[in-house]
């Protein structure tokens, strides 16, 4: 039955795996297929060009390992491919991406009129957080920063710690951001800062992440489709496009369970 089959998750490396996390959470039945591009890290840097082309080999190769949904977790992909990834797979299996749950909930809070916006250069660039909004709350004004140096910084293991903060500050210092009554942390690996920039604002402002809200939609959309597991699967597999022993390593800062990598070499 095809609501056995596994979810395909995928994401420019590891970072995505604190979504995964959210998803084994909340839909503990289901088993998840994860492929970390590690090969191209990062994609925030990237042309969107190059993002679409590697999601799209990367949406066949979930395919073939026949994924019922594909959520693709990394901000910068969902931003720069996610239409390109549902024409491409043209109706087979639903395709979820980061931003619309998130957006969703932003424009249900009736009392932010500003909203600031953190990601990478290629989330930021894209504007599509601040289009989606709009569309959904015209009247909320969206004001967004590329943040370069947060993730990498995030991976390398410092947050919540004094250079974390220091950075984190600087950043959120920003004039723009000095009267926003809400913040989307629009990039995989900012869960782990949220108390930080929680801390910069002295508990002031609504701060939002994907994870929860991505995984509560891929929910109803399981529902709605009638592909929700019913018996428990406990075995996930983890891809990289390129394996190193810190990858692995890095890996527990962003799932809560130990996890081993697979090397699976797509561009060779
Ligand atoms: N996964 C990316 C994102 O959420 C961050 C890391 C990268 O630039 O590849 O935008």
């Amino acid at each position: 039955m095809k609501n056995n089959f596994p979810i395909g998750i995928f994401d420019s490396g590891i970072g995505g795996l604190t979504v995964a996390n959210a998803v084994c959470e909340h839909l503990p039945n289901e088993e998840i297929i994860y492929f970390g591009d590690t090969a191209h890290l990062p994609y925030g840097d990237k042309s969107a060009e190059a993002v679409q082309h590697y999601s799209i080999k990367i949406a066949d190769f979930l395919l073939e390992r026949k994924c019922k949904l594909i959520l693709i977790a990394c901000n910068t992909a969902s931003a720069a491919a996610y239409e390109t990834v549902v024409n491409h797979v043209a109706g087979n299996v639903p395709v979820l991406n980061v931003i619309d749950p998130v957006v969703e909930l932003v424009a249900a809070e009736k009392s932010i009129h500003k909203v600031g916006i953190i990601g990478t250069k290629g989330t930021i660039k894209s504007q599509l957080y601040d289009h989606k909004l709009k569309a959904l709350r015209p009247d909320v004004e969206v004001v967004s920063l590329a943040t370069a140096l947060l993730a990498s910084m995030i991976e390398a293991g410092f947050y919540n710690n004094s250079v974390s903060q220091a950075i984190i500050n600087n950043y959120l210092q920003y004039p723009d951001f000095s009267d926003i009554e809400g913040m989307i942390l629009a990039c995989t690996h900012y869960p782990l800062i949220k108390k930080e920039v929680d801390s910069f604002y002295n508990h002031r402002i609504k701060i939002f992440d994907s994870n929860e809200a991505v995984a509560k939609k891929m929910k109803i959309v399981l529902e709605e489709t009638n592909l929700l597991n019913d018996v428990k699967r406990n075995t996930h597999k983890f891809f990289v496009s390129d394996f190193t022993e810190s990858f692995e390593q890095t890996t527990k800062i962003f799932f809560k369970q130990e996890i081993h990598l697979e090397h699976f070499a797509m561009w060779d």
